[in-house]
């Protein structure tokens, strides 16, 4: 059985290790591996394949950084004489992001089953280019891969045929399991100067959050101001980081009260080790809601709705908004209070890569 597993942003990459290596264990799988190049710079990509051990691509499309329509036009372009030439039983995608759309969109066209780890989740916004980007990936897609419950709900509600779904667990929380030796001998803290639960995390990359620059300039002094109550440390996304050199003049924020860090972005095992050690984590991210609630730590999400409800109803995640008085208030009471202990949702057992991989071979 031939796979061909596509991935090109940072988050593609978390999820595929787990899946890469479960198709390994068996000989009659030939899995092979594609790599967009959505994300291409050494931090968002290189470090990650590195610590993730991901072997090195059969094919690199090398597409790059570009607008919706040119990156997604560019992965179909490239993709397609690829899977022609391979021929695979199937296409796995992982995720949400650009590459998975046109992924799929390019596959199903050429007769080439699709199979979509993490179906099924919906924001209702429409206004997220991911929201999209799920919708379309998973009318397209032949296995409807679900990490949670609600996934299946929505897409039963939009009319998938039942028999194409199958909730199989989280493959990101296989990864955070699979790779916990190595993360939890991680120094970054220590490296970073900040002691055991005693500071925060932040993340920020939601063009949401961040490419309006009155909204971008709003949250950051929310964010300075919760750094006079705990140290925060700030892994900036390359998309902030250029927000921050045209809304706030590439003035670093905090950098003059030394208490909100900015850093580069950090590597897969450095940063679930940082996260896995902090008290708070502020962020729009989608995973970062996922991992939190598996490693219980209390998670603000600075979003007004989120497509992995579970996190909230289960986890450790509260959505806050982005509204500068809630967040500060949400994260004095987080700091002040003891963390909550959680169970992890049904599935999240480190478990779900097995669960799929059983799934592909068994229907050939
Ligand atoms: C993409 C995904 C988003 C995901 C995020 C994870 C889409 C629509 N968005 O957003 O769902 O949460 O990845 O990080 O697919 N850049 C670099 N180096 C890189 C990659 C990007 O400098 O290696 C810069 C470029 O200026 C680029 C910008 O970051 O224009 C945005 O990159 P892009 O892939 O378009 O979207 P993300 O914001 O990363």
């Amino acid at each position: 059985m031939k796979i061909v597993n596509l991935v090109g942003a940072r988050p593609n990459f978390v999820k595929i290790a787990p899946l890469i290596r479960e198709m390994r264990r068996f000989g009659d799988i030939e899995p092979l591996l594609v790599h967009t190049g959505q994300h291409y710079d050494e931090a968002m990509a290189g470090q990650f394949f590195r610590d993730l051990d991901i072997p090195t691509p059969d094919a690199s499309l090398g597409v790059g950084s570009g607008s919706h329509a040119y990156q997604t036009a560019e992965v179909m372009r490239r993709l397609e004489p690829v899977l022609e030439k391979a021929g695979p039983d199937v296409l796995v995608v992982v995720g949400d992001v650009n590459s998975t759309l046109a992924g799929a969109l390019t596959a199903a066209k050429l007769g080439i089953p699709v199979a979509h780890v993490e179906a099924g989740l919906r924001s209702f916004d429409p206004t997220m280019p991911e929201e999209i980007n799920r919708r379309l990936t998973d009318a397209v897609s032949d296995y409807l891969f679900v990490t949670e419950e609600s996934g299946r709900r929505n897409l039963l509600r939009e009319g998938a045929d039942p028999a194409k779904i199958h909730l199989v667990g989280n493959v990101m929380i296989d990864a955070l399991e699979l790779y916990r030796p190595q993360w939890e001998r991680s120094t970054i803290a220590g490296r970073l100067g900040l002691s055991c639960k005693d500071y925060g995390v932040v993340t920020l990359h939601r063009p949401s959050n961040v490419d309006r620059p009155e909204k971008f300039q709003t949250v950051v002094r929310a964010l300075s101001e919760v750094a006079e109550h705990i140290p925060l440390v700030f892994p900036v996304h390359p998309r902030t980081r250029h927000r921050i050199r045209e809304s706030l003049d590439g003035e670093e924020p905090g950098r003059a009260a030394g208490r909100l860090q900015c850093v580069d972005p950090l590597g897969y095992l450095d940063f679930v080790a940082l996260v896995s050690r902090a008290r708070v984590v502020l962020t729009d991210s989608g995973g970062l809601q996922e991992e939190t609630t598996a490693l219980g730590v209390p998670c603000l999400t600075l979003r007004e709705r989120t497509e992995r409800p579970v996190t909230v109803s289960a986890g450790t995640n509260r959505l806050v908004g982005t509204a500068p008085d809630r967040i500060v208030e949400e994260a004095r009471r987080v700091v002040e209070s003891r963390t909550p202990r959680v169970q992890p949702p049904p599935l999240w057992d480190g478990r779900a890569a097995e669960r799929i991989v059983a799934l592909l071979r068994g229907r050939r």
